[in-house]
């Protein structure tokens, strides 16, 4: 018999036809090949293109930018308008979940001020800028209306979906991040290939408490999030290197900081233990078993 495939059983509204993806991105920065990278089958919509310098989508992007402040507004992260235009609509690729607007609850609608004549209204967002480096990429935002919505009106996987559905449709292959220690999304960044953690302390973004991290994705580790299955793979390349990092300490933060600058690394987390954690509990640093 065949295997069900555990995304469609979890993340149903994927199917419904009502949801698809978007790509909210300018035509000089458009993919030329989308999703040839990555061997995966999840994404069999056609996505809805939208342009962010056209007058034509201001509604679309300014319920865009509806999620990303409800989402960020309490942390402090929410961006300005400029850095929206400045640092993601010229540079980047935006991406994420769109719904059709008549079938959405009444109030999400209201809420992100979108009016009921557009089509299409969004529900998530993502946003990576290619860097000098070739092949890597800097994500940067990541929020869905999980975040503000009842927890019986959410989308099960709607967050990460938008990130793998954008890594893949970029054919990103090395994709870094930064998170704060103890946040959710550290759940979901971890599952898009082996985490490395290139910095674990950052006094120089608004939160110190930042971790920056870097992944060569990996499409085999994506279906774990949803199955919560051992990463096996993880497990026989990296052990543990007898440190951990607590999201409550500074102070170890630091001094994992100061081991990445002395070169004594390359550090990594594990998903699995992430994903079985509370967002507070320390975490066990890994190194590369081999070489040791
Ligand atoms: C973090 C965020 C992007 C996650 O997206 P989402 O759509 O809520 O999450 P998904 O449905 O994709 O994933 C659900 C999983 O994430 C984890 N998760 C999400 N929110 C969580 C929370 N508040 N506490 C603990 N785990 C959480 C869980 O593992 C959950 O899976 P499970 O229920 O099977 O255990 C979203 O909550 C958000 O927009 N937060 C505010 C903005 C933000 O902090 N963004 C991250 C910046 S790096």
């Amino acid at each position: 018999m065949k295997k069900l495939n555990p995304l469609l059983s979890k993340a149903t509204w994927l199917e419904s036809g009502d949801i698809r993806p978007y790509v909210f991105v300018r035509p000089e920065n458009q993919i030329a090949q989308p999703g040839t990278r990555h061997k995966l089958d999840w994404f069999t919509q056609e996505p809805i293109y939208k342009n962010p310098l056209n007058l034509n989508e201001m509604p679309f992007a300014d319920a865009v930018l509806q999620i990303e402040w409800k989402s960020f507004g309490k942390q402090d992260l929410a961006i300005p308008k400029w850095v929206f235009y400045d640092c993601a609509a010229m540079p980047g690729f935006i991406a994420g979940f769109a719904g059709r607007t008549s079938t959405l609850p009444k109030q999400l609608v209201k809420d992100l001020g979108i009016p009921e004549t557009e089509e299409w209204c969004p529900l998530s967002l993502f946003i990576i800028i290619p860097t000098m480096h070739k092949g890597e990429w800097v994500a940067y935002d990541l929020c869905s209306v999980n975040s503000f919505l009842p927890k019986e009106q959410q989308y099960h996987g709607l967050g990460f979906l938008s990130k793998a559905f954008a890594l893949w449709y970029a054919n990103v292959e090395q994709c870094s991040g930064m998170t704060q220690w103890g946040s959710p999304s550290l759940k979901l960044h971890s599952h898009y290939g082996h985490l490395e953690m290139i910095g674990s302390y950052a006094p120089l973004h608004t939160h110190a408490k930042t971790m920056t991290y870097r992944c060569e994705v990996n499409t085999a580790c994506w279906e774990k999030f949803f199955t919560k299955d051992e990463d096996l793979a993880f497990l026989e390349k990296y052990g543990p290197s007898g440190r951990t990092i607590d999201p409550k300490s500074e102070q170890s933060m630091i001094e994992m900081q100061n081991l990445i600058q002395q070169q004594m690394g390359p550090y990594y987390l594990s998903a699995s233990e992430i994903a079985k954690q509370d967002l507070l509990q320390p975490l066990t640093v890994y190194h590369l078993k081999k070489e040791r």
